[in-house]
């Protein structure tokens, strides 16, 4: 409402209200290496562009006479009342976009002020406990990157069963990075994720790896990232997986209906389907088109979903075609980029508010009744 009232009023707003304003601003705010990182994809790109022009090739059916007067965006997901359907995606370098290099904590920061829960990476420059203290009364969950080791991945979960979190989002697509040029070019990788592995070095079992501690031997730590990392989990690893916790257990990276079948078939409790903004696979289907075959095998386990999101119109159409409830990876960083955590709070509330407000003028005024008849494919 604030930003459209003061839109209406002729107040100008700080920063801009559309991401194609928002990427070169903020682009141009971060140092090069973590542009190209944050920027960039897989191959030539062309999955990632897809992901975005994907959303065009839907359109909403304006519905009339309706009354959508008020409103209700709230959802509920794996059992806790959300204010909105939207949330903060695991962004590994988050911590890197921030000009004090904190901006885990900001991220944080921007959901206990707006209800929209981060999934904090398990690549941060601050440890998650450090993060949790910051989400206020906003649920988060961690995203686990399940390292080799047994013990440390059962290490890293039970810490975050301690700091609150409410769910572990295991990602499964990116147990090894794929092909990307910019960051090939750029040679960037090493000293990017050397900056997010306060998960690890605070870690008893990981340090107790160690021949020296990290403090006196950073270089150990990032080596022995490398062979914590690339563990190419298979579904025999998902029992295991499921005894780790009792909190909702999240599989991110599912595009497949026999996938998200199969998951639940494992005793998941929520299925995330993305393709990592593109970033792992080129060539590959836009995430979106991947979403109704998803949902319909999920049956009636949430799918959450990202990837491409743009506005609030993404949104709605994500939600239209199944999402329970829908992430955003690099808008959020452009915020944080340009304006710390106000930067977020303000990509978040405008995508919202153009969500709520699309809802009101075509017809849609709860989540409940915003099915796919809502959606037309253009061809
Ligand atoms: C990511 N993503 C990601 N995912 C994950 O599970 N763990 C991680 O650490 C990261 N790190 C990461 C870094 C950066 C710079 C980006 C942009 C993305 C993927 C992320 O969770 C999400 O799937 C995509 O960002 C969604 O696509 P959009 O919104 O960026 O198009």
């Amino acid at each position: 409402n604030e930003i459209y009232l003061d839109g209406l009023r002729g107040v100008t707003p700080r920063l801009p209200m559309t991401f194609a304003e928002l990427e070169p601003p903020a682009l141009a705010a971060l140092p090069p290496s973590v542009r190209s990182y944050v920027a960039g994809g897989a191959g030539d790109e062309h999955t990632q562009r897809a992901n975005v022009s994907a959303f065009e090739e839907w359109g909403l059916i304006p519905r009339m006479l309706v009354g959508a007067k008020d409103r209700d965006l709230s959802v509920d997901l794996f059992g806790m009342r959300l204010p909105s359907p939207l949330f903060m995606a695991p962004v590994g370098v988050i911590g890197l976009c921030a000009q004090d290099g904190h901006g885990d904590l900001a991220t944080a920061r921007a959901a206990a002020r707006t209800g929209v829960p981060m999934i904090a990476s398990t690549l941060t420059v601050d440890p998650m406990e450090e993060v949790a203290a910051e989400f206020g009364d906003t649920p988060g969950f961690f995203q686990l990157y399940t390292p080799t080791d047994r013990e440390l991945a059962e290490s890293l979960v039970h810490r975050a069963e301690a700091a609150g979190f409410r769910g572990i989002v295991v990602t499964l697509d990116t147990w090894i990075t794929g092909w990307r040029p910019r960051d090939l070019a750029a040679s960037n990788f090493p000293q990017l994720r050397g900056h997010c592995l306060a998960n690890y070095t605070s870690d008893p079992v990981f340090r107790s790896r160690l021949a020296k501690s990290p403090e006196d031997d950073p270089s150990a730590a990032v080596l022995h990232w490398a062979l914590t990392f690339g563990n190419p989990l298979t579904w025999d690893d998902l029992p295991w997986l499921r005894s780790l916790t009792d909190l909702p257990l999240i599989l991110k990276g599912i595009c497949h209906p026999d996938d998200a079948r199969r998951a639940g078939d494992a005793g998941v409790d929520g299925i995330y389907c993305s393709n990592h903004g593109g970033r792992q696979a080129n060539g590959g289907l836009p995430a979106l088109h991947c979403l109704p075959g998803v949902v319909e095998a999920a049956g009636e386990l949430p799918v959450l979903f990202d990837s491409g999101v743009r506005s609030g119109s993404d949104v709605v159409k994500a939600l239209a075609l199944g999402a329970r409830a829908v992430g955003i990876g690099r808008p959020y960083a452009y915020g944080l980029a340009l304006d710390g955590a106000d930067g977020i709070v303000h990509v978040l509330r405008t995508l919202l508010a153009e969500a709520d407000l699309l809802m009101a003028v075509d017809g849609y005024p709860t989540l409940a009744g915003l099915t796919q008849a809502a959606l037309r494919h253009l061809r």
